[in-house]
């Protein structure tokens, strides 16, 4: 058993703080924020991440979990220390380093033995390589080593994720890191989970590489998708044969709006960034981030055209506003640009989402919110469908027919079976199944 502490409770951090207990070691999860900390001790989650709070619970519990903003006091009792604060995009692309540059430091002040510092964030490569160099110029007393062991977890998958990874990426320089961490992930060796260990620079770019792969993915199919809509094909079996071909894999090659999310969109800018730095082409990478705004203002574009041009003084009834199914969060989702773009075109909004709806009223307060997707749908000219939560694969056609005034329904995620739709008489949309060329 080893005790830990956790920087940053996040959605990697919390993941990892209650995970890591979970294992049978003593965590603390540190945070800045007061208010996060008081509810996290009380078992109360700070978001929406399924099967977490069981977690969260049953760990506080047993004593082997609590939660402190106070880094001074965590960092001299742990041997072990997981870094996981964000590091946001700063105007440029680059990835803003200043929260994990503070953490270090103060690993460096407060640290009184050997101490373990395993980076989680997303950094861009060459930076644990120079954090290491900030906590030695700082003159810490104790020795601290760095490595870099980047997270794979989805939202809304974060639990499964954790504790069934495909891979576990360790970028480690000595033996001594590794047999701590082979310590600390001792459940999932015995479990047969694959360990990669590299050096710091290769993990580094892995988990670039891992993300900014499965964003050109979407982008691709994205693509594609526009195509067969144009010319009568069918992208879902487009797809699956895609997917049958064994280099390619079945996975992430469902079309949509665009892809959204703290990660993607910021991840790629950041290896683009990278790329500039080291004056190495990184052109794809820009494309797809292009081709991803692309994307989201395609969705305006085509109701446009479905509700003949005018679309001022209408009403949209818009299902989904987080940027994916089973989370609440809306950071860099599809629904922000799209709902903005509809909101110059003088649109009355009506939104629904199971669970984003307090997040997204905190950016934009003045739409209307409703209970449930058929309340949005009241007198709606068209309704429009940007995230993939379950309850709106069985909206039901008839109903929907009497609430709404209009007939248009653009379903950008491909929940709805065209045909039935188009028997109830909506003038049905998706991305790349319909032979309509809209
Ligand atoms: C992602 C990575 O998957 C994860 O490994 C990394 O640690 C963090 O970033 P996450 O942001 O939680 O995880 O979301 P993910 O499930 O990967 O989806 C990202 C975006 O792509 C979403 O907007 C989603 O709707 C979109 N997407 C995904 C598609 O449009 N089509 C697909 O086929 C898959």
């Amino acid at each position: 058993m080893k005790n830990i502490a956790v920087i940053g409770t996040g959605y990697v951090g919390l993941v990892v703080a209650v995970g890591l207990a979970d294992f049978g070691n003593r965590v603390t999860g540190v945070d800045i924020d007061d208010v996060k900390i008081a509810k996290l001790n009380e078992g109360k989650l700070p978001f929406h991440e399924p099967g977490l709070k069981d977690y969260l619970e049953a760990n506080i519990e047993s004593g082997r979990l609590s939660f402190t903003r106070d880094i001074s006091s965590a960092i001299p009792k742990s041997s072990v220390v997981f870094l996981a604060v964000g590091t946001p995009p700063r105007r440029d692309g680059s990835a803003n380093l200043e929260y994990l540059e503070s953490s270090v430091d103060a690993i460096a002040e407060h640290a009184r033995s050997y101490t373990l510092v395993v980076t989680k964030s997303t950094v861009p490569v060459g930076t644990n390589r120079a954090l290491g160099k900030r906590i030695r110029a700082r003159g810490a007393a104790a020795e601290i080593e760095i490595v870099s062991n980047p997270e794979f977890l989805r939202e809304g998958r974060a639990i499964q994720d954790f504790f069934h990874p495909d891979r576990i990426v360790i970028g480690a320089e000595s033996e001594r890191a590794r047999e701590i961490l082979v310590d600390i992930y001792r459940a999932l060796k015995l479990s047969e989970v694959p360990f990669l260990w590299c050096g710091i620079e290769t993990a580094e770019l892995i988990k670039y590489a891992t993300n900014a792969f499965l964003a050109t993915k979407i982008t691709f199919i994205n693509q594609m998708a526009n195509l067969a809509d144009k010319v009568g094909a069918d992208i879902a079996l487009i797809a699956k044969s895609m997917g049958m071909d064994g280099r390619i894999g079945e996975k992430f090659l469902h079309p949509g709006p665009g892809f959204g999310g703290s990660c993607f969109p910021k991840d790629i800018r950041a290896l683009a960034s990278t790329g500039d730095s080291f004056g190495v082409d990184m052109s794809l990478v820009k494309i797809v981030a292009a081709a991803n705004e692309e994307q989201k203002a395609r969705v305006v574009a085509r109701l446009k055209v479905l509700l003949d041009a005018r679309l001022n003084g209408l009403s949209i009834a818009v299902l989904g506003l987080a940027f994916k199914s089973n989370t609440d969060d809306v950071r860099e989702s599809p629904a922000l640009r799209v709902i903005a773009d509809l909101l110059k075109e003088g649109i009355l909004i009506r939104a629904h989402d199971p669970q984003a709806m307090d997040n997204f009223k905190i950016l934009f307060p003045d739409i209307s919110y409703c209970d449930s997707g058929i309340e949005a749908m009241k007198g709606a000219d068209a309704v429009l469908i940007l995230t993939e939560w379950n309850e709106y694969r069985s909206l039901d056609f008839s109903l929907m027919r009497k609430v709404m005034r209009g007939k248009v329904l653009l379903d950008t995620r491909n929940l709805l079976d065209p045909k039935r739709a188009r028997e109830h008489g909506f003038i049905y949309r998706d991305n790349g199944r319909s032979t309509d060329s809209v």
